[in-house]
């Protein structure tokens, strides 16, 4: 039985493990959400660690307001990186396997391909550079066992995400303008669960590795909103902008697409195309038949 801490466990991806929780009986699994464990507060995590017996942790908690950072830059900073920090730590003291979840908002978005691992960051936004200094201080921890997952554009039922977003403004609004120059690839949160899943067994190594995970397939956000409408049957009309006319707080890559090669060929997972995942979840959301 491999004993599993899930950090951040009421975010969209913790909800989507609890989600396959009963599917996988070697996993005993710990949800902790951020009043049991806050992974700023360095002094818990490893009596936390040893009292439960954990053998593995799956880090699902960050700070993920990507406009709002930019006004508090010293919280997400105090989350995005301390808080792995802290973890990398507790997990290096007690000999556990560590994944930890990052973004494609680490890069810059100039690329013309698929961003691999190896690729250089510089990310534009206060949440993309914390997001960078905690694979920094996970990677420079020189924790075994370990790997970062970089993933892009997650929704889900649960909490905040665009399509949740879209839906509700698609029930007061006959038209909606979303930007067409930023592209990348919508990640359904349950598929990211599963991978994780999967992979955690596998993960062996004598230093950190990055992996990237998206679904498969491209899309702008434009593409993506203009598909919910459709695959949803609502009214609500998607009109294309481009990012100068649709300012917001972050600045975000125009591009930033994943290259899934590394994870696919080392954990031999498949990765769903984003047109049936989203089915998935507006089924499961009830509102496709
Ligand atoms: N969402 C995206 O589009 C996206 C894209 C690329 C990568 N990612 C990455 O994917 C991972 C999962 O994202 P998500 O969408 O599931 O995020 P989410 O829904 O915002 O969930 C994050 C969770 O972390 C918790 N949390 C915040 N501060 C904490 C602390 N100090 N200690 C413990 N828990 C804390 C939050 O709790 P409260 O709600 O109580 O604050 C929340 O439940 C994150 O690493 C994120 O950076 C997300």
């Amino acid at each position: 039985m491999l004993n599993i801490l899930v950090t951040g466990a009421d975010g969209q991806l913790g909800n989507s493990i609890k989600r396959y929780k009963d599917i996988y009986p070697d996993y005993n699994f710990i949800f902790a959400n951020q009043s049991a464990l806050d992974i700023t507060k360095n002094d818990i995590l490893y009596d936390f660690i040893k009292q439960n017996s954990i053998n593995a942790l799956i880090n699902c908690a960050a700070y993920t307001a990507v406009d709002a950072a930019e006004n508090d830059e010293a919280k997400a900073r105090l989350i995005n990186h301390n808080g792995v920090l802290n973890l990398a730590l507790a997990a290096k003291e007690t000999g556990i396997k560590f994944v930890h979840i990052s973004t494609d908002y680490v890069f810059e978005g100039r690329n013309y391909k698929p961003y691999t691992e190896t690729d250089g960051t510089n990310p534009l936004s206060v949440y993309g550079k914390t997001k960078l200094a905690g694979e920094n201080a996970l990677k420079n921890s020189s924790l075994k066992n370990s790997i970062i997952i970089r993933t892009s554009w997650l929704y889900s039922e649960f909490g905040k995400n665009f399509l949740k977003t879209m839906l509700n403004l698609a029930k007061t609004k006959n038209v909606l303008k979303v930007v067409n120059d930023q592209i990348g690839t919508p990640t359904y949160a349950p598929d990211l669960a599963r991978a994780v899943l999967e992979i955690l067994p596998l993960v062996q190594n004598n230093e950190t590795q990055i992996y990237h995970y998206s679904n498969e397939g491209v899309a702008s956000w434009y593409d993506f909103a203009w598909t919910i409408m459709k695959e949803a049957d609502l009214p609500c009309k998607i009109e294309p902008v481009n990012s100068g006319e649709y300012k917001t707080a972050a600045q975000r890559p125009f591009f930033s697409l994943l290259d899934k090669t590394k994870i696919k060929n080392e954990y031999g997972i498949n990765i769903p195309h984003w047109r049936d995942s989203l089915d998935v979840c507006l089924r499961n959301l009830g509102i496709k038949n």
